[in-house]
């Protein structure tokens, strides 16, 4: 046998070996899990996986103990045409996952971007989107039963100023779009925590105000919604939420709702090549993002945008910008960065979370999903507050409860106010 340097070292000192009890290596995740989090965690995309080195840094637990694919789960990859449904890519991450044992957040059922044309072009009715849009969801939500720990169930909805995006779903089903796909989400996996996932809500503002209406929507319709995904897709320096006041003030607001947060899509850009100074902010921002989320018991986790500036997709969006994650194009630690983030996540003597993440959501917050009033099959009588009362092609009642008037919303969707 060859000794290892341990064993010369002992036997320097005349002991002998015995089995130690192994332990968790040290890294941003074991530090996030003793500080009360369920994990820190890497986006990944399937292109990135024939490169063993970014697989081993990927799969060190230590670090990572969740991953979410970047691409594979879309609509566009996974029903690129109607009805047919193609799962290759997206197992490829879960089965990464499952390897690693990493949990997995599922990313991202219902995006205006990544929709095939099918969909954007289709000219579909009110009722055959519903349809459409629920088949989706229910046989995506489906296959990956029992896997994902969250779903992101509709992405970047909003506007800035906190209004709905115009999409095809929007324009064709209007808000009802949201809770429509949460309750068929909740359907098909019931375990499955159920998220709104945006950027731009990582401050207080019109826009994070918007996502929290979003929270409340989806809960009026009786539909579950278990957290909302702050992307946090940020710029060294001015993030716009710079003090970790400013985001626990806000995550409280949303978690005043009954819902967990977690720091979906974390990336904090800078100009390239990124200067000393800019490094140095930047791991003060990675810093402040962390201590945030530490000082809030029901933010549940954060990931970042992929690991490494090798893989990151800042570069082909934001020309002359990118150097925004933890690890370098060589993949290697940027030690000013990581070092900063773990000593913001402390050695688990922190913060301790008045309630565990993993709690239960409020019972308002976990009705079992009753299907919304929004399609032509509704039935008759008087709509409830929230429910569709009219619009292009709707066949459905239109007369609203007491106290509430049908409202306009677009050429294709009244609603009860
Ligand atoms: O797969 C094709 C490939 O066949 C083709 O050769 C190549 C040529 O450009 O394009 C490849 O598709 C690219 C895809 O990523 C996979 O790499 C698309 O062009 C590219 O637009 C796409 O970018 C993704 C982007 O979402 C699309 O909006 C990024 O990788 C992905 O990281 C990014 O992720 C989003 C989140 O889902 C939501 N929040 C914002 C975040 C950043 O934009």
């Amino acid at each position: 046998m060859i000794p290892t340097a341990i064993t010369l070292v002992l036997a320097a000192l005349g002991a002998t070996a015995s089995p130690v009890e192994p332990r968790a290596a040290d890294g941003l995740n074991t530090r996030a899990v003793a500080a009360g989090k369920q994990y820190f965690g890497s986006a990944t995309d399937n292109g990135e996986l024939t490169d063993s080195a970014y697989v081993a840094g990927l799969s060190n637990t230590a670090d990572f103990g969740q991953i979410t694919p970047g691409n594979s789960m879309k609509w566009d990859t996974i029903e690129p045409s109607r009805g047919t449904f193609n799962y290759a890519n997206g197992d490829v991450i879960a089965n990464l996952a499952a390897k690693n044992g990493q949990y997995l957040r599922c990313h991202t059922l219902v995006w205006y971007n990544q929709l095939p044309s099918w969909v954007t072009n289709g000219g579909f009715d009110n009722a055959t989107l519903i349809s459409i849009l629920k088949n989706h969801i229910t046989n995506e939500v489906t296959h990956y039963k029992g896997k994902c720990l969250h779903w992101d169930v509709v992405n970047e909805a909003l506007n800035e100023d906190g209004t709905y995006r115009t999409n095809v779903f929007y324009n064709t089903i209007g808000p009802a779009y949201i809770p429509i796909a949460f309750a068929a989400a909740a359907a098909a996996d019931p375990s499955a925590k159920l998220y709104y996932n945006d950027y731009n809500i990582e401050a207080a503002g019109a826009k994070s105000t918007g996502a929290q209406n979003i929270v409340k929507l989806v809960k009026a319709y009786g539909a579950k919604i278990d957290g909302v995904g702050m992307q946090a897709h940020l710029i060294v320096g001015s993030t716009g939420s710079e003090s970790v006041s400013a985001w626990t003030t806000n995550m409280n607001a949303f978690t005043a709702l009954g819902v967990d947060v977690a720091i979906t899509e974390l990336d904090i850009r800078t100009n390239t090549p990124a200067t000393a100074a800019a490094v140095t902010q930047q791991a003060k921002d990675y810093a402040t993002v962390i201590q945030g989320c530490k000082a809030v018991a029901r933010c549940v986790g954060m990931t970042i945008w992929d690991y490494t500036d090798k893989y990151s997709w800042i570069p082909s969006v934001f020309s002359g910008q990118g150097a925004a994650l933890p690890w370098d194009e060589n993949l290697n630690k940027k030690a000013a960065v990581y070092d900063a983030m773990m000593s913001a996540w402390g050695t688990g003597t922190g913060t301790t979370p008045t309630a565990t993440p993993t709690a239960s959501v409020p019972a308002s917050s976990t009705t079992t999903t009753a299907a919304p009033a929004t399609s032509s099959a509704a039935s008759g009588g008087t709509v409830p507050k929230w429910g569709q009362c009219g619009g292009i092609g709707w066949t459905g009642p239109t007369q609203c409860v007491a106290g509430t008037t049908c409202t306009k919303g677009n050429d294709y969707y009244s609603q009860c106010l």
